[in-house]
């Protein structure tokens, strides 16, 4: 009888208890319903604006069903460094990465393991700082020549003539090409395939499974196929002619792995491609934005002139001028940060992972958005500001690691990141040198996010031509 009664209280506490225990929550929070139905309605009108009042409302990881898939937002960079770094094998590229293979094949920024591992081992040394070092000149050139064009007064689409400055050279660093048809005929397919993806980027298209046949996708089997043409044919000339180049693609020819064993042709052709693709845009981005923000801020303007004029004057920027020009790197920073041109990663969960207090399920896909995480004002006082200062006094350091991460980070960290501070600043000090640009825009700067963070509309600026020193 007594342990009857022993057994009933025993019971009657362990529910008790168990009742006062915080369960464990299976699934963030995030929008359901209606608020589900309202996300997927505005999403494609501001994806930027969706994810944003998505964080605001339900915190650091958000759960939601986004064109079909099980969605995770995350913006606490503890847990983003879970994702990019220490938890990196568990995760794998989303689908939008996996859809650009269709054109890029196996190059670095699409391919997996063990393809991908062997593939960075190769190409890293081609892009280490100091094998990259003496493009300096090359990108120095191909500015003076977009500013050979501009007249006193005229108004130009900046963000169209960077994208062309831009694409000169890395199409010159990678191929060190002596035709112009050829650089046009590059630059015009590569065009095509670029607007392809945007057209996917920007909508829900992105999130599905399978995204429906558009015009597009004949567009750019064209595009690629002339692309196609022109590198093997570049590939098939240079393996010919055995002379010493100095030019990516010849870094590429020589690269052997641990075997002894070079890259195939159809290797060389997907890498190319994945360093136009991802190369020249995004920088191009970062160059167009902090002009904007330059003509915005005249405090700013002030001090980024008196560096150059104090460190270069007249005389053509090199290499060796980067470290001089700490104001110079942090208005490009400070751009990264406000506008960073890949806003967003994606990935997809390879296998159920532990992420916080939460289990993400296999297959989700987890997004962590740049364009949030870098206006979070635990980390950034006055976000929404364009403050180059605050890169000055060793902010980098002082942050938790992925509070700033518009480069990515962990293993896939972007192979290009020297190559693109080096030509950001190298191109913006050159032209301030020449010019000054205000906007002659009727409506304020907004973005267009897509695969890049693009600019919606043409980016009209004025240019005032500035008289040479002396
Ligand atoms: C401001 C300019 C640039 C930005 C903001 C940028 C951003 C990024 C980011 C965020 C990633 C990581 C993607 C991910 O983890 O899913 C990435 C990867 C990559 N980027 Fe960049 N990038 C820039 C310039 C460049 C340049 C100039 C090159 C080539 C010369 C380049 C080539 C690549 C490649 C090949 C990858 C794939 C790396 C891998 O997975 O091993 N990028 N970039």
């Amino acid at each position: 009888m007594i342990s009857t009664v022993q057994q009933l209280r025993r019971r009657i506490r362990n529910r008790a208890e168990e009742a006062l225990r915080p369960t464990v929550p299976e699934r963030p929070p995030g929008p359901r319903g209606v608020d589900l139905v309202k996300l997927h309605l505005d999403f494609s009108r501001d994806q930027i604006g969706c994810l944003r009042s998505i964080a605001e409302k339900y915190g650091r990881v958000a759960n939601f069903w986004l064109g079909g898939f099980n969605t995770y937002l995350i913006t606490e960079p503890d847990l983003i460094e879970d994702v990019l770094l220490r938890k990196s094998s568990l995760f794998q590229k989303d689908k939008l990465t996996f859809e650009l293979a269709d054109v890029l094949g196996q190059g670095l920024l699409t391919s997996q393991d063990p393809v991908w591992k062997r593939q960075r081992k190769l190409i890293s040394p081609a892009l280490r700082r100091k094998q990259i070092a003496h493009y300096a000149d090359k990108m120095v050139t191909r500015t003076e020549e977009m500013l050979d064009g501009w007249r006193d007064g005229e108004v130009r689409p900046l963000h169209r003539e960077v994208m062309e400055a831009t694409l000169r050279i890395v199409v010159d660093t990678l191929f060190d090409l002596e035709f112009e048809e050829d650089i046009d005929e590059v630059a015009s397919s590569l065009d095509a395939v670029v607007e392809y993806f945007h057209e996917q980027g920007h909508t829900l298209w992105r999130f599905m499974p399978e995204p429906l046949p558009t015009p597009m996708r004949g567009k750019v089997a064209e595009a690629a196929s002339r692309l196609d043409e022109v590198i093997y044919g570049l590939i098939d000339k240079r393996r010919e002619d055995d002379t010493e180049g100095d030019d990516l693609l010849h870094h590429l020819l020589k690269a052997v792995d641990d075997e002894g064993n070079p890259m195939t042709n159809r290797q060389l052709r997907d890498e190319v491609l994945t360093m136009f693709l991802a190369g020249h845009e995004t920088t191009a981005l970062a160059i167009v934005y902090a002009w904007v923000q330059i003509g915005e801020n005249p405090e700013v303007e002030q001090r980024f002139r008196e560096e150059i004029e104090e460190v270069l004057g007249d005389r053509r920027a090199v290499v060796e001028d980067l470290e001089k020009l700490p104001y110079t790197r942090a208005v490009i920073e400070e751009t990264l940060r406000l506008y960073p041109p890949a806003w967003i990663l994606g990935r997809e969960a390879r296998e159920d992972v532990e992420l916080g207090e939460y289990t993400i399920p296999a297959g989700s896909t987890v997004l962590l958005p740049q364009c949030l995480v870098h206006r979070d004002e635990r980390y950034f006082q006055e976000p929404d500001e364009f403050r180059p200062e605050r890169w000055l006094n060793g902010l980098a350091d002082e942050l938790p690691r992925f509070a700033y991460f518009p480069f990515g980070g962990g293993r896939r960290v972007c192979i290009g990141n020297y190559f693109a501070m080096m030509e950001a600043m190298l191109v913006v000090a050159t032209m301030a040198q020449r010019v000054e640009l205000r906007s002659a825009m009727t409506e304020e700067l907004q973005v267009h996010p897509s695969i890049t963070l693009r600019p919606k509309g043409s980016v009209d600026m004025r240019i005032r031509l500035r008289p040479p020193r002396s």
